[in-house]
């Protein structure tokens, strides 16, 4: 499917298929591209926990003010945002520069401070928590237009209380929940509601200056 007529089809369906599964392989191949996604340092500070069994979708429900989506949808993922991505996941990263030749191995370690001097040391920061977050979103975007693209809907929320999603789910407590996306199927006799209010490009885009 063409990227702009996904764009255009995504819809934050409120009624799916409860009969219906999302196949295990394309839940994979959808996080896979989903994974494309870009990040800062290409750092990828994100997790991702797949619920497709019916009584852990009925545990997160009662985590998310009993929205029936979260156990309705085929697939209910919990995205997690990771503020130690910087050093959790760096060397990887500078190992394939390397390998691709972008990097010389002498300026490894100068590169590697590159994120740090950003974001800072302290993984507890507002500095970490925001570069977490914002990639974390990007992934989910990316996971949502891609996931029209193969034919499937979805719902993102925010309506949970991130604390008793950590501890149903074994999060830990240094981690966010930036949101949760339901994925699955359109519930057949269902219509989409017309789209939502939209404001005008005039009412947020400043030429040149805010
Ligand atoms: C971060 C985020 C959190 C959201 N949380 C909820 C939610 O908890 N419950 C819900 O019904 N919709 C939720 N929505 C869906 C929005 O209401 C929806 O995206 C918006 O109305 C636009 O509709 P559309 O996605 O169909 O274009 C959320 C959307 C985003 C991006």
């Amino acid at each position: 499917m063409n990227v702009l007529v996904a764009i255009h089809e995504r819809r934050s369906i409120q009624f799916f298929d409860p009969q219906r599964e999302v196949d295990p392989h394309l839940l994979r191949e959808l996080l896979e591209t989903a994974n494309l996604a870009p990040s800062s340092f290409n750092l990828q500070p994100w997790d991702v926990i797949t619920l497709q069994d019916r009584e852990n979708k009925k545990k997160l429900r009662a985590c998310a003010f009993d929205q029936p989506k979260v156990e309705e949808a085929g697939a209910v993922l919990i995205l997690v945002a990771n503020p130690r991505g910087v050093e959790e996941h760096i060397d990887p990263v500078l190992d394939r520069m390397i390998e691709l030749g972008y990097l010389k191995p002498e300026a490894r370690e100068k590169t590697r401070g590159m994120p740090f001097g950003l974001y800072g040391q302290d993984p507890d920061s507002v500095s970490r928590k925001l570069f977490a977050v914002k990639n974390a979103a990007l992934f989910a975007m990316n996971l949502m237009v891609a996931a029209r693209g193969y034919g499937l809907e979805t719902h993102p929320m925010d309506g949970f209380q991130e604390d008793k999603v950590k501890e149903a789910f074994g999060i830990p407590q240094d981690r966010l929940v930036p949101m949760l996306i339901a994925v699955g199927h359109l519930k057949p006799g269902t219509q989409l509601l017309p789209r939502g209010y939209r404001r005008p490009v005039e009412d947020f885009v400043h030429p040149e200056r805010f």
